[in-house]
């Protein structure tokens, strides 16, 4: 039998997405993409674990209605099968792409590929040891579109001769535990500002097609919606206990925007390449992505960041320059590398506090939550 008559679009659970995820590992490998999936540093995808147990425990009556309409529309599964190349998989001519240009589309494709794959691991984990059914389920059907996800990505990777052994980096990546609480705020940020970052990227490339260098955009809009609707989960989640999003927790909230926003800034910064490509620029993408992600977390945040204040942006400049310095003096040898070093560490935690001192804005929460995406 050709084992890839099977792909992971089709793949109705995680199990079965995984397991084809698996053949595929035994016929193609790739060293380089793998190491480069294994990184685990501020700036690249991590896994996570958590207390499964606690997560079990939720008990989503408080929000049953709006929950039962969001499993329902996840259960009718509106993008099985959309995960594949078709007819509108244009030929890629990664021989002739720019080496600059493939070199930072790769390191993005690959760390996309980790990030998908990370939140495949973490929701299948969740759904395997849970008991309670509607937690289970859920975490079941977002594992299932992660799946999906990544194995997309490794389609892409495959026409440039690379792949990212999934199985390998289950078993071997670093995992970083995260209590529940952080799990949510961590997790539905980053479900939301994808949903945004990729909505931004399909409206810029259907407004200017000549920019769209890889097919793989062509598939961002059903994309984005999967994330989006991963959002809405965590939202529903969070909502069950109104102690997560008050309190002293309001100042973790504000550390994970910041962090979140933060974070994409630097790492978009490191693809200027890229991002030129795409005829985008990277403030202006940071910004209108920050924009979109701000407003969609009204739905549950009491606070948004105030990215219009004056000192918002320079200090973002600040913090990616110090990185840049930072990366620039892992090189250097000696007592002079580390008094470099030092001293961008110092710039950048500097930056960064002071990102976190601008005072945020106050939002009232609505008392529905669910939202529709509508960029
Ligand atoms: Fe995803
Ligand atoms: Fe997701």
């Amino acid at each position: 039998m050709n084992v890839l008559a099977r792909h992971t679009a089709d793949a109705t659970t995680v199990e079965e997405g995984l397991a084809i995820a698996e053949e595929q590992d035994r016929i193609y490998n790739d060293e380089m993409a793998t190491q480069t999936a294994m990184a685990n540093t501020l700036l690249t995808p991590r896994f996570y674990t958590t207390d499964f147990d606690e997560l079990d425990s939720v008990d989503v009556t408080p929000v049953r209605e709006e929950w039962d309409r969001l499993i329902a529309q996840m259960v009718s599964d509106p993008n099985k099968g959309h995960f594949r190349k078709n007819e509108d998989w244009d030929t890629v001519d990664w021989e002739g792409m720019d080496p600059d240009l493939k070199k930072e589309f790769i390191d993005f494709l690959i760390s996309s590929c980790t990030a998908e794959f990370s939140g495949c691991v973490l929701y299948k984990e969740m759904k395997r040891r849970g008991n309670n059914k509607d937690i289970t389920q859920l975490f079941q059907l977002m594992a299932r579109d992660e799946a999906r996800h990544a194995g997309f990505i490794n389609d892409a990777l495959r026409e440039a001769g690379l792949r990212v052994n999934l199985g390998f980096l289950t078993q071997k990546k670093k995992y970083t535990y995260f209590r529940p609480k952080f799990i949510y705020y961590a997790t539905y940020l980053s479900e939301k500002i994808g949903y945004a970052r990729y909505i931004t990227i399909f409206r810029h490339l259907q407004a200017n097609p000549e920019h769209r260098f890889h097919p793989i955009f062509k598939w961002f809009e059903e994309w984005c919606n999967d994330e989006f609707s991963h959002g809405e989960a965590f939202a529903l989640l969070m909502k069950t206990d109104p102690k997560l999003t008050s309190g002293r927790n309001v100042y973790w909230i504000k550390f994970f925007l910041t962090a979140v926003y933060a974070t994409m800034y630097v790492r978009d910064h490191q693809r200027p390449v890229f991002h030129k490509a795409l005829g985008v620029d990277p403030d202006w993408y940071a910004h209108a992505v920050y924009e979109k992600t701000s407003e969609l977390t009204r739905q549950i945040f009491p606070i948004v960041l105030d990215i219009e204040h004056p000192n918002w942006q320079p200090l973002l400049v600040a913090l990616q320059k110090a990185n840049a310095d930072l990366a620039a003096a892992e090189t250097v040898r000696g007592p002079l590398g580390m008094i470099k070093r030092a001293s961008a560490r110092s710039r950048a935690a500097t930056a960064f506090l002071r990102l976190m001192m601008i005072p945020s804005i106050k939002n009232d929460v609505p008392a529905q939550t669910r939202l529709e995406p509508c960029y």
